[in-house]
């Protein structure tokens, strides 16, 4: 069987329905035919300042989402990233081959470090890709499950792996990047314009998988629209309907083009109301799972451990690869 590596950061106490969509609905479906390898990336989270106690929540919160949402932590492998430390021996091995303009030419750390004042951002944020890369490449992964804003990242493991194998032999696997087409982003409610991000200034703009169900319905309803009243999908000219479009259609399984024969004649309100209602309906059952393990964190943190070991195996046998051929003296 093909293998299959994704992983978040847990850089929130929730995930979002951007993460849900674009990221975790496609790993479930994904782990019945792949060997699949899914981490929360805690390396990646320190790039900016966290709180160690909130870090330790969060990494515990995001693992509980996993599982709550259909990643099964005996078949599929979860664990966290800083519990295998192959992951930092191999990105250090890649930033050496990796040129300073292509990865300032990285658009996420742009965006984020421009956000953060050019001066305070981390070198950690200047080579987080180079990370991301060695996580990918560790696992010998065919395919990697994420949403649109992660394809420049894959390109760039693409570019490293293939750049190693033609410079010291085939060692590492080029991996390809799979992303949903239609639901590869979901968008902001408050701000229609920008994506969906765990780090958006508006908390109101944000669907949060383990916000209370009541809270999640309000936000839908006061989702941001447009002044006119027609419900069709037009990214362009109707972002706020369009994203409420998708998600209805995601989690209802109706297509787009007949969620808007039905609705046609009726007004934004009534569209709103049927989305909270399947948005709650999906995520409800997912936030009780979450909480419910997140009531034993003692079990919970030996299912990581567990699986860091599972993972631990797969990796140090590609770190072992590398460094040999590279020319490092094996330890004997
Ligand atoms: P992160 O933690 O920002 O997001 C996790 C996953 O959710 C997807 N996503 C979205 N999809 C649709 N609409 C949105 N608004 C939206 N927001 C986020 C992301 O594309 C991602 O798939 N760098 C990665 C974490 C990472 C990783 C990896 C991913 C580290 N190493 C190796 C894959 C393979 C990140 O910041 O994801």
């Amino acid at each position: 069987t093909p293998r299959l590596f994704s992983g978040m950061q847990p850089s929130a106490d929730s995930l979002h329905v951007g993460n849900y969509i674009g990221a975790l609905m496609q790993w479930r479906e994904m782990q019945q035919n792949y060997d699949a390898v899914f981490c929360v990336v805690d390396l990646h989270a320190i790039t900016v300042p966290q709180d160690p106690a909130l870090l330790r929540q969060q990494t515990r919160r995001t693992a509980a989402q996993y599982i709550a949402g259909g990643i099964d932590p005996e078949h599929s492998v979860l664990f966290v990233q800083s519990q295998v430390p192959a992951h930092a021996q191999l990105a250090w091995v890649l930033n050496t081959i990796t040129g300073f303009g292509e990865a300032s030419r990285m658009t996420q750390f742009k965006d984020k470090s421009a956000k953060q004042g050019n001066d305070s951002a981390s070198v950690g944020l200047f080579t987080y890709p180079i990370l991301q890369a060695a996580d990918i490449l560790l696992y010998d992964a065919a395919v990697v499950p994420v949403g649109e804003d992660q394809r420049q990242h894959i390109e760039l493991t693409r570019d490293l792996a293939t750049r190693f194998n033609s410079r010291f032999g085939d060692t590492l696997v080029v991996p390809e990047v799979q992303i949903q087409k239609e639901t590869a982003k979901i968008y902001d409610l408050q701000s229609p314009e920008s994506k969906m991000s765990k780090s958006a200034t508006a908390d109101s703009g944000v669907l949060w998988m383990l916000d209370e169900p009541s809270k999640t319905a309000k936000k839908i309803k006061s989702a941001v629209t447009d002044a006119d009243r027609e419900i069709r999908f037009d990214r362009g000219e109707k972002p706020g309907v369009s994203n409420l479009l998708t998600l209805h259609s995601t989690f209802s399984g109706t297509s787009i083009a007949d969620l808007e024969a039905q609705f046609e004649g009726k007004g934004y309100g009534d569209l709103k109301k049927e989305v909270a209602d399947v948005v709650v309906a999906e995520f409800a059952p997912v936030r009780e799972r979450a909480l419910e393990l997140l009531d034993d964190p003692a079990e919970l943190d030996r299912v990581l451990s567990r699986n860091a070991e599972r993972a631990s195996d797969m990796a140090e046998a590609t770190l072992a690869r590398v460094y040999d051929r590279i020319g490092f003296l094996p330890r004997v």
